[in-house]
């Protein structure tokens, strides 16, 4: 088995355990969208592709797990390392690469490192694309304009 697919399988049995069906299936959806779409970054950009699925898949466990958005990047960075360390499916510098990327991805309004990025791009086209009737919010509008033109959508 691959390790997305183990780190997935995990991911799935800890979104399981959420009692409210509509929030588990929140949570699939999310995770799985900004997943795919972080491929799709990766591969535009040039970044590793599956180290992207797996920061996607493991970036808002902490807040589906608390039912928690506080500080939830901060915490779902370190959740994302224990879970790793447990999972062993990566290596230190593959570690700190996605937990980085957790750890920053609620910084919107600042420019990281190409990883960080991806993630935060990958988390605003979730929210701006799953559902085209739903109102873009201010704070990601910037990022949403830029992800459009990069793909040359406008
Ligand atoms: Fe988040
Ligand atoms: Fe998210």
């Amino acid at each position: 088995m691959g390790r997305l697919k183990e780190l997935r399988n995990y991911i799935n049995s800890e979104i399981g355990k959420i009692d409210d069906v509509d929030e588990r299936t929140a949570a699939t959806v999310h995770l799985y969208g900004v997943s795919l779409a972080a491929v799709i970054l990766a591969k535009k950009r040039g970044l590793n592709e599956e180290l992207a699925a797996m920061a996607a898949m493991l970036h808002d466990l902490y807040a589906y797990k608390t039912a928690s958005y506080d500080n939830h990047a901060h915490k779902g960075a370190e959740l994302a390392g224990n879970v790793l360390k447990e999972l062993a499916l990566t290596n230190n510098e593959e570690t700190e690469i996605i937990c980085s990327a957790i750890y920053h991805h609620d910084d919107k309004n600042t420019v990281d490192s190409p990883m960080e990025e991806l993630l935060k791009d990958a988390d605003v086209i979730s929210h701006t694309m799953n559902d085209p009737s739903k109102p873009i919010k201010e704070k990601e509008q910037d990022r949403y304009n830029n992800i459009c033109k990069e793909f040359e959508f406008i």
